[in-house]
């Protein structure tokens, strides 16, 4: 659609998580004029749901080598050590920053220090936790309300639809549907020389997760349509304890976050065994992919739904105080865990891979930059440490200020010394990906076909049913779908989705978050590091 308006900015920030407000301050600081687009209101994106906490080396006896190491077992061997290096190294200083633009993290009564609690693959205490387990609700309020201080314009309510190019091809800005709020109504442009995705996951391609209702996918479907590569979208981390509501739960479900466990709860199955022990050294703290596939594995053993976790021994007083927010949840749903134990199955919770970056946040189209959760830094590999996603959204929020600030006017150049390069085109080809609207009615087929076939089990029987059942989708596409959001919202859902299932198709092994029950073994020798993944130029 053609946009009926335009406003003018330095720098446009898609999205309003840590990632994105963080830009938004630190440009804003910089003396750039910036622009701040989100699809729903400013705060409801997935930041405002982390619950466990924010990772850094801030303990006593911690260091950034310890937190490195952690990482790095967690990715599974496909980390880049460089940007996790990075991460933990500028870690504490960003947490810091953070504290003073006005975060408030718990602290102990008596000595003012910061409270680290533990969360899985961890091997010391390094989560930052605020409000007990509503660590995220705290940093959304603390960036929303320093995003209004410095006075930085906003948009709400505006889905972002595709990218804007100059005649050399370089960023330009987007074109956005606003959704009839505010001063700006239907389909508009913000034109600007920077572009800054950080619009979060895709977790809405399956039917049951973590994600909140607007993580549909639409940075990494914009960056594909813009031409940038993609890299690791095959590691979709599932969240081990999600709070189970039933076999035929959608949507959005309650996380019980890895710091119930950090604190000591057990998991169990239906006769009591804790099923972790002896399965890993960490036991319930394994990794997160490890104790999500001990959960699925005893699952199947015991033909049983989900699991249990057994937090009783807490107590109501230590429940209503470190985990207000999951005891609410749970309680709301009939479960009450001081008394019992509580159901739990894994569901889709974060994209470890995304649109591909080097360690300024540039993607490999000159002038679009990508952080946080819809990026692939090379922090997470084949799986993401717990709590180190918030990290990655403010670290790599200020790296992308300081190379904006560094360019501002025009001279910023993404073909700088050390940004990524396009892949070979054999190596990019996405087959079947013609772009066409897709009607809202397509959705929840779509989540259930990703459910069902490239979800926690994957095979090449299970993705190539997966690929054909979308195809299918696309090809029963009525050509009159009435543009809106919903619409683009289902298009973005149907093109991650393809290109997920492609790239699960080609990695095989297993590896991470990335399970294939055909080929049930890490392939060190045979394995392709990254499959870097793009649209096909020659589209329609
Ligand atoms: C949790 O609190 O368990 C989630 C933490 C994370 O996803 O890093």
């Amino acid at each position: 659609p053609r946009p009926g308006w335009a406003v003018d900015a330095d720098v446009v920030v898609i999205g309003s998580g840590v990632a994105g407000l963080t830009v938004a301050l630190r440009c804003a600081a910089a003396g750039a004029r910036v622009t701040v687009v989100t699809k729903a209101r400013l705060d409801a994106g997935s930041t405002r749901w982390a619950q466990g906490g924010i990772a850094a080396a801030l303990g006593e006896g911690d260091t950034p080598e310890q937190h490195l190491d952690d990482t790095l077992v967690a990715g599974a061997g496909l980390c880049s050590e460089e940007a996790v290096r990075t991460l933990v190294t500028e870690g504490p200083e960003a947490v810091r920053r953070l504290i003073a633009t006005g975060a408030c993290f718990d602290t102990d009564a008596g000595t003012g220090e910061i409270l680290l609690t533990r969360e899985g693959g961890h091997h010391r205490n390094r989560i930052a936790h605020a409000g007990g387990d509503a660590t995220g609700a705290e940093i959304s309020r603390a960036l929303v309300e320093a995003v209004r201080a410095a006075g930085i314009e906003t948009i709400e309510h505006a889905l972002v639809l595709d990218l804007l190019k100059d005649a050399e091809g370089r960023a330009a800005g987007v074109s956005l549907h606003v959704m009839g709020e505010g001063q700006h109504d239907g389909v508009g442009a913000v034109r600007a020389r920077s572009v800054v995705l950080a619009t979060g996951g895709m977790g809405q391609v399956f039917s049951a997760t973590t994600n909140p209702a607007v993580s549909t996918g639409d940075g990494v479907a914009l960056a594909l349509r813009a031409g940038a590569q993609v890299s690791d979208l095959e590691f979709v981390q599932f969240h081990p304890t999600v709070l189970w509501l039933g076999p035929d739960a959608e949507g959005q479900q309650p996380l019980v976050s890895e710091a119930v466990r950090g604190e000591g709860a057990h998991l169990v199955d239906a006769d009591g065994h804790r099923f972790m022990v002896g399965a890993h050294e960490l036991a319930e703290l394994a990794p997160r992919d490890i104790v999500a596939k001990g959960i699925m594995r005893r699952m199947q053993e015991k033909g049983a739904e989900h699991m249990y976790l057994d937090a009783r021994h807490f107590g109501a007083q230590k429940w209503e105080q470190r985990f207000p927010t999951i005891l609410a949840a749970c309680r709301s749903h009939g479960i009450d865990p001081v008394t019992q134990l509580v159901p739990v199955a894994p569901a889709a919770h974060y994209a470890s891979g995304g649109v591909r970056t080097d360690l300024h946040g540039r993607t490999t189209v000159p002038g679009l930059y990508a952080c946080g959760e819809v990026a692939c830094t090379g922090v997470h590999g084949a799986n993401r440490l717990a709590s180190n996603s918030l990290l990655e959204g403010l670290v790599f929020a200020e790296r992308i200020a300081d190379h904006i600030g560094d360019h501002i006017g025009g001279r910023t150049d993404a073909r700088l010394p050390g940004a990524p390069q396009p892949a070979p085109a054999a190596e990019s080809a996405v087959q079947g990906t013609e772009l066409r609207l897709v009607a809202p009615e397509a959705r929840t087929a779509i989540q259930r076909a990703m459910t069902r076939g490239a979800g926690v089990l994957r095979s090449a029987e299970s993705l190539t049913r997966t690929a054909a059942e979308l195809a299918r989708i696309r090809d029963g596409v009525d050509k009159a779908v009435v543009p809106g959001t919903e619409a683009w919202e289902t298009t973005n859902l149907l093109l991650v989705s393809q290109v997920l299932v492609e790239a699960a198709l080609r990695r095989e092994e297993t590896r991470g978050c990335h399970w294939r029950e055909d080929h049930p073994d890490r392939d060190d020798e045979h394995s392709r590091r990254h499959l870097l993944l793009a649209l096909r130029p020659d589209r329609t």
